[in-house]
């Protein structure tokens, strides 16, 4: 489950749809990511969307095998699989998108509560700043500290080590954010019209 997992996170979806539905690599252009963000950035709406959800699905899928197998196996491991899949994907060079779509879709069946807070503390974070980078590591941030209520050892363990791992991987959006040149959304406070 663990190596089908990887290789369900592994699909890049906007590399895939970008090249198949538009003739362009997201990779090329924007923030040269691949992710949900940078497609809706390069290909618009109705790539970004259906980028996000196929992310968000591949996470969702992962986390659902061990129900499909009958396996007591956590759902948030393997989930976490296609995670690493997302983020190294063998099917685009290892060179992958933030983690974030994925995750949150990991976060559905494995706590759907915490799958709705998770897109709360997103979208009011992205209305307040509007850019999307904050909002993932901030929503991040904070999803770890309200996973403290939820007294769940792993899910905290996976959290904090998400959350570092977001940041890293946002290195170059933080850099873009101290001078100033970070990507924003038309939408929400942040955003000067
Ligand atoms: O999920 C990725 C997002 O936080 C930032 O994407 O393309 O602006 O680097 P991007």
């Amino acid at each position: 489950m663990l190596i089908i997992g990887y290789f369900l996170g592994s699909i890049p979806s906007g590399v895939w749809i970008g090249k198949l539905m538009y003739g362009k690599d997201v990779r090329n252009y924007g923030s040269g990511n691949m992710g949900t963000t940078n497609t809706f950035r390069v290909l618009g709406k109705k790539a970004g969307t259906i980028v996000l959800l196929m992310d968000m699905f591949k996470g969702t899928l992962a986390a659902l095998l061990p129900f499909l197998f009958h396996s007591t196996a956590d759902p948030l491991l393997i989930g976490l699989a296609a995670i690493i899949g997302h983020v190294f994907p063998i099917f685009a060079g290892f060179k992958g998108g933030k983690a974030v779509a994925t995750s949150v879709g990991v976060l559905l069946v494995y706590n759907p509560l915490f799958f709705v807070i998770a897109w709360v503390i997103f979208l009011v974070t992205l209305y307040i700043s509007s850019m999307v980078s904050v909002a993932s590591m901030l929503g991040f941030l904070l999803i770890t500290i309200v996973s403290f209520f939820f007294k769940d050892a792993l899910l905290s363990v996976v959290a904090i080590a998400l959350t570092i791992f977001v940041f890293v991987r946002h290195y170059g959006n933080i850099e873009r954010i101290k001078n100033g040149t970070e990507n924003m959304v038309p939408f929400g406070l942040g955003y000067k019209h």
